[in-house]
């Protein structure tokens, strides 16, 4: 669970967006977070603290006179606890109110009170499109990070009043990936991360084709951990059904000579090169242009193959690999004999870092074990989840990198 140990004040203030909170509160808990609740009096008109009581298993604290704690200072004592006060959703009202260091009411003077130094404030904001566009919002938004808080951004779409536009509260399942991820050491940050993730699909007509079984999962494993560490991502994803990672810039394609041609496009503004796609390796010499019809006759058509642009190859005999600024990493999916397949894979691909793992026992699973392989050797990363073994591989490059540049 991506949150074990963490104790989150999870804050309340007025909006509708207040039903969302609830599924929030839940959502951080499943991963392991403890969490207190604290809500404004206006709040507690849109949702009940019995409401939010039950789902933390906790008390809910709406006043500074709360008698309960036995200093009678619930703002000192709940914000020492804390790992992080999350205030979701957060109203325009609480956002001025938080930039004028403003403490009347009991979740407004703990967002004060608080250690800046160990306490982050996380900021959720909710509010009608006209209210998020109105300068005095705007105004506050970048004083408000200014001063040290994290703003979680806003969606997009229908609001409650009717109206569209920007300031909903984010989804509870996008706000508890934020939240993961704002935990995440960024031991990438400044690096800019291409990934390649997926099988390809090379046509023989506009109906058929050949692919092979990658789910594309664990290329979208490390586009999500690159990403929570710091990272811009961008992913080139062949065909699959997969949701695209908080914060990462997805580009859709279909072949391998497509995939070749976006990875080229991203290359110069990339520092880190990861190609976890399953390529494939042939294409049919001629795509037919119409549906090869079965005739009756029994005849099978000829079809000829033609072999696919090797991308790590292209991408790591690059100025940019070849010069130091682009670090390669290459994946190898392998049936048996895992150290002396990637091993020999790493010097044919000419790439520091290439990743062995046993094909048939990752495809489409949602657990996997690496075997990484460089020049002095290789070391094994025990089967995990694949978020996890990403997590651990991203740090395994962000190392490289760093004792490259020290
Ligand atoms: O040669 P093989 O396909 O086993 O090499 C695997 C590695 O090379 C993976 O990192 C894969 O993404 C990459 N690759 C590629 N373009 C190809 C074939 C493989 O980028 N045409």
């Amino acid at each position: 669970m991506d949150l074990n140990g963490k104790h989150i004040v999870l804050g309340l203030t007025g909006g509708i967006a207040c039903y969302k909170a609830a599924e929030l509160c839940r959502a951080l808990i499943k991963q392991g977070a403890t969490v207190q609740v604290v809500m404004t009096e206006a709040a507690a008109q849109f949702i009940t603290p019995v409401t939010m009581q039950a789902l933390s298993n906790r008390p809910v604290f709406t006043s500074q006179w709360d008698a309960r704690e036995p200093n009678n200072m619930p703002h000192i004592n709940i914000s020492r606890e804390a790992d992080a006060i999350l205030i979701a959703p957060c109203s325009a009202d609480f956002m001025a109110k938080l930039l004028h260091g403003r403490a009347d009411d009991l979740l407004s003077l703990m967002c004060l009170a608080r250690p800046m130094d160990r306490v982050p404030l996380l900021i959720a904001p909710a509010m009608n499109r006209e209210m998020w566009a109105h300068p005095a919002t705007q105004r506050n938004m970048t004083q408000l990070k200014a001063d040290g808080a994290t703003l979680l951004g806003v969606g997009n779409g229908l609001q409650a009043c009717g109206e569209t536009g920007d300031g909903r509260m984010l989804e509870p399942q996008e706000l508890l990936q934020d939240v993961i991820a704002f935990f995440q050491p960024k031991v990438l940050a400044g690096h800019h991360v291409l990934v390649t993730a997926g099988p390809t699909f090379e046509a023989i007509d506009p109906v058929r084709g050949i692919t092979n079984l990658s789910s594309g999962k664990m290329g979208f494993a490390v586009a999500r951990a690159a990403q929570e560490a710091g990272a811009t991502v961008t992913l080139i994803a062949g065909p699959v059904a997969l949701a695209t990672p908080r914060g990462v810039s997805r580009i859709d394609v279909v072949s391998a000579q497509e995939m070749l041609d976006a990875c080229l496009r991203q290359a110069p503004l990339a520092s880190v090169f990861v190609a976890t796609a399953a390529v494939a390796d042939w294409r049919p010499e001629n795509s037919a242009q119409q549906k090869i019809k079965k005739d009756g006759s029994g005849q099978v058509p000829q079809l000829g193959f033609v072999e696919n642009p090797d991308i790590l190859a292209t991408l790591a005999k690059s100025a940019r690999a070849t010069s130091g600024a682009l670090y390669c990493v290459g994946f190898a999916a392998e049936s048996h004999d895992l150290l002396a397949h990637a091993t020999a894979k790493r010097a044919r691909k000419n790439v520091p870092l290439l990743v062995g793992n046993i094909g048939p026992a990752t495809f489409g699973q949602d657990d996997n074990a690496l075997l990484l392989v460089d020049v002095n050797g290789s070391r094994e990363i025990p089967r995990n989840n694949k978020l996890a073994l990403a997590r651990q591989l991203v740090a395994d490059i962000a190392a490289r990198l760093a004792s490259a540049t020290a």
